[in-house]
């Protein structure tokens, strides 16, 4: 599938979450209408390494997780913050603004983002997590509480929607969109919102994607249940920097 392509699929899914969207609000769910958002991606459920639902209880505080959404292929970090995470504005790789629509979960503080550094790509993979979440401050830049891509020092605020701290990042993590369904408790994620970079992603780990996923399948979106564990497990490397 070629770059345009994969950008033609994700603009075509954006029906569906936008379709999610709507029905999440009609059940009365967590899940904030953005103002700006890469619609029609899939909606799947969170569920853990033995197939049950991923409660929001269940999920440790400072959690730093993953689960791959919206392709096979690529990772997302699944974090509890301390506190919770009021929407707020952001701006994406053009310029442009959206409402980051915050933390979802009875206190508000589950998130949601790709780990595929918007600086220059590098990702969480089972053999190096270059982004993960630490509370502590790390060595490289002082900062706690945050997420550091350790490859060349970026940090993003995912209190904030993933805003830039420090680092050569421009621009903020594509943040996923969560949806707690209050009378199970259960997670799912909707949809995403912000820069997409799945083109590039592919066009630069081609050849280990399709090692690491399946030459078929590391350009499909998943559907279904979609597996979610901590990083530390997920990967020989956790990279803490
Ligand atoms: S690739 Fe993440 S900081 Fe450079």
């Amino acid at each position: 599938m070629s770059k345009s392509t994969d950008r033609r699929d994700f603009i075509k899914l954006c029906g569906k979450t936008a379709a999610a969207v709507a029905v999440a609000k009609a059940a009365g769910s967590t899940l904030m209408a953005p103002a700006f958002a890469l619609e029609n991606a899939p909606r799947v459920r969170l569920v853990k390494k033995d197939g049950s639902p991923l409660k929001a209880k269940e999920l440790p505080l400072y959690a730093n997780w993953i689960f791959h959404y919206p392709y096979h292929s690529s990772p997302v970090l699944l974090i509890k913050l301390d506190d919770p995470a009021p929407a707020t504005e952001v701006e994406d790789k053009d310029g442009k603004a959206y409402k980051w629509p915050g933390g979802v979960g009875p206190e508000k503080n589950i998130v949601a983002y790709a780990a595929i550094c918007a600086h220059a790509l590098s990702y969480d993979s089972k053999e190096t997590a270059f982004l993960n979440y630490r509370r502590k401050r790390n060595q490289m830049t002082g900062h706690g509480r945050v997420i550091t891509c350790c490859a060349h020092a970026s940090v993003y605020d995912p209190a904030a929607g993933a805003k830039v701290l420090a680092g050569p990042a421009k621009f903020p993590l594509a943040s996923v969109l969560l949806e707690h369904k209050a009378d199970t408790d259960e997670l799912f994620a909707v949809g995403l919102m912000g820069s997409e970079l799945y083109g590039e992603f592919f066009k630069a780990y081609r050849k280990e994607l399709r090692k690491a996923f399946g030459r078929g399948k590391y350009k499909k979106m998943v559907e279904g249940d979609v597996v979610a564990m901590p990083v530390a497990e997920y990967s020989e490397d956790a990279i803490e920097c």
